[in-house]
This record gives structure tokens, sequence and C-alpha cells, in this order.
């Protein structure tokens, strides 16, 4: 599989277009040649975007779109590819919400907006335009931003982490499928974003009962980490960089390898050389993945279907 390279003419769909890292990503790729469509939840963020960019140059085409409504998402694609008369061959879910809240206390409400946005946003994404892209067989790439958090857990943001986490699963799934079909698969893993995510709350309906903190004294020391975090053009590179070279993950924040590498050798060290209790054991469970995956090779070689 080509990696996409020369981005002139492709159209893009960028979810959380209208702000952060989505508007980062809507100035590079733009700058680059992209036909850009921004989606986003706030239609008055979007309008704004729209004439930022413009001043730079960039025609972006706005659609407001909330990324769990299935059905508002396929009307989006469509608009999308009907305004530039050609398919969606970049996605770009980057639309996501965060909300700090000890787990404990975390409520029905604040678990179904959380993975409703994070993780389910993105299946949605993944559901409605993958199948057009394949079907188009122009290639092109799916990005989804998904966290460092994502990685480990975490008392304060622990339904965003696991969204985040099964985000990057997801993605690890979508890169065994798409390179198949010419399309390249990047999860973009970030630390902090200078963005506007402290205020996620507001884009939220109401809730009948949450554990979610958003006293304005709490807010303001969120916005002040974030203030600081990479600036979403910067990362936006960052990101242009990985999908030219086709790889997978993109983490582009020297700071978190100390962390990474203990969480995952905290992993490995749960894993054991040998078990002692069953020394065959671990033969005999490889032997019979082995055949399992022999016998699906060859239906999948009589059927035409791919592994
Ligand atoms: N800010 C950080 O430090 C940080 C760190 C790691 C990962 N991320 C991830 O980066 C991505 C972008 O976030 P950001 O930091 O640029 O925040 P941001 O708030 O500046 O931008 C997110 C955009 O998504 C939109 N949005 C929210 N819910 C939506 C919905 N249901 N449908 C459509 N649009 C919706 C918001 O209106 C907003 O414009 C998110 O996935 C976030 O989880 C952010």
């Amino acid at each position: 599989m080509d990696a996409v390279k020369d981005f002139e003419g492709r159209v893009a769909f960028i979810t959380g277009g209208a702000s952060g890292a989505g508007l980062g990503q809507a100035r590079v790729f733009g700058r680059a040649g992209v036909r850009v469509a921004i989606a986003d939840v706030r239609a008055d963020a979007l309008a704004g975007a729209v004439d930022d960019l413009a001043r730079e140059g960039v025609e972006a085409f706005p659609v407001v779109l909330d990324i769990t409504d299935r059905a508002a998402y396929a009307r989006a694609a469509d608009e999308v590819e009907a305004h530039f008369g050609d398919p969606i061959t970049l996605l770009f879910n980057t639309a996501g919400v965060n909300g700090f809240g000890s787990i404990e206390t975390m409520t029905y409400d604040d678990f179904d907006w959380i993975l409703g946005v994070n993780l389910g946003g993105v299946v949605n994404g993944l559901r409605t335009i993958v199948p057009r892209m394949i079907a188009a067989g122009r290639g092109g790439h799916v990005t989804s931003v998904a966290s460092v958090g994502g990685f480990e857990g975490s008392r304060m943001t622990g339904p965003y982490s696991a969204a985040k986490a099964a985000v990057i699963s997801l993605m690890e799934s979508f890169a065994l499928a798409l390179p198949a079909h010419g399309i390249g698969v990047t999860v973009l893993c970030p630390a902090s974003i200078r963005s506007n995510i402290s205020e996620a709350h507001l884009t939220r309906a109401a809730a009948d009962a949450s554990g979610v903190l958003t006293d304005d004294a709490f807010v303001e020391s969120l916005r002040e980490v974030y203030a600081h975090g990479m600036d979403p053009e910067h990362l936006a590179l960052h990101l242009k960089r990985a999908i030219e070279r086709d790889e997978l993950y993109a983490i582009p924040y020297p700071e978190v390898r100390d962390d990474l590498e203990r969480t995952f050798g905290r992993i490995l060290d749960a894993v054991p050389d040998t078990d002692e209790l069953d020394l065959e054991g671990a033969e005999q469970r490889l032997r019979a993945l082995a055949r399992f995956r022999e016998s699906a090779r060859a239906r999948a070689d009589a059927t035409g279907a791919v592994t």
C-alpha cells in the first residue's frame, strides 16, 4: 500500500473542526491543498472557524453535526460529498470531550456522555465513512485522535481513559484490515493540546446527576494546563508526517516516554516465562491457534475474503 503523500485535491472530513486539534488539522491539511469539511456540534464556533480559515486562504465547508447521531452523520457525509463532487478519502475522528471527577462518583449520565462522544462518535465516523472510502477505491487515510491517557487508568478521568483505550484498540484492528484497500490508519495520542477542551461540559445536554467537576475554580485550573499544551498546528504537522510515513502511532510528546515504559513494563511483568503448573499448556494453546488460523486462511482463499 502506498502512503498518502500528495494531499492536493483530496476531500477531508474533520470532526471537532471548529476548535483546537481539529481546527489545527483544517489549517495544515487545507494549506496542503486538501478540500476540508469541518464538522462540529457548535454552529457558532464553526462559523468563526470558517472565517479564520478563509483569512488564511483555506476555504472550509462547515457541517453542524453531533457525532453521536448516526442518521445525521450519514446525511453530513452525503452533504460533504455532494458539495465537493468527490468522495471523502481523509477522515479525522478528532471531536472529543473530557470530564474530570473521581471515578467512584461518575454517574451513568457521565459515562454515557463521555463514552458516547469519544468512543461512540468515533465508531459512527468509522462505520459511516470507511465503507464509502473502500467503495470509492481511491485509497486514503483514517485518523482517530485518542490520547496518551488511553494507555493507562486515571482516577479523575476514568470514562475518558476507557474510551480512548477503546479507540486505540479499534485503530489497531482497522490497521490490520484497511491497507488491503489502500487506506492507511493512524491513531494520534496527544498528551496536552492548547485547546478549549476545559469547556467541553458546555456542549453537554443537561444531566440528571453528574460527578464531573465544572466549578469556575476547577475549570480555570484546567484552562491553565491546556494553555501550555502543544500548538494544534504543530500537532497537525506531526500528524501529517505520520500519515505520509504510514505510521499507525503518532505520539509526538517526548515527555511521556518514561510513563509509557513504566505502564508497559508493569503489563509485561505480569507475563511469566513459563507456567510451572502446566508446562505443556502454552504449546497446546499455540498449536490450536495455529490450526484455527490455517483453516480460516483456507476458508478465505476459497471465498476470496480478506483475513
Ligand atoms: N486538549 C488536550 O490536552 C487533549 C489531550 C489528548 C487528547 N485530546 C483529544 O483531542 C481531540 C480534540 O480536542 P481538543 O483538545 O482540540 O478540544 P476542543 O474542545 O478545543 O475541540 C473539540 C471540538 O469537538 C467538538 N465536539 C464536542 N462534542 C461533539 C459532538 N458530540 N459532535 C461533534 N463535535 C463535538 C467541540 O465543540 C469542539 O469544537 C479530542 O478527541 C480530545 O479528547 C485532547
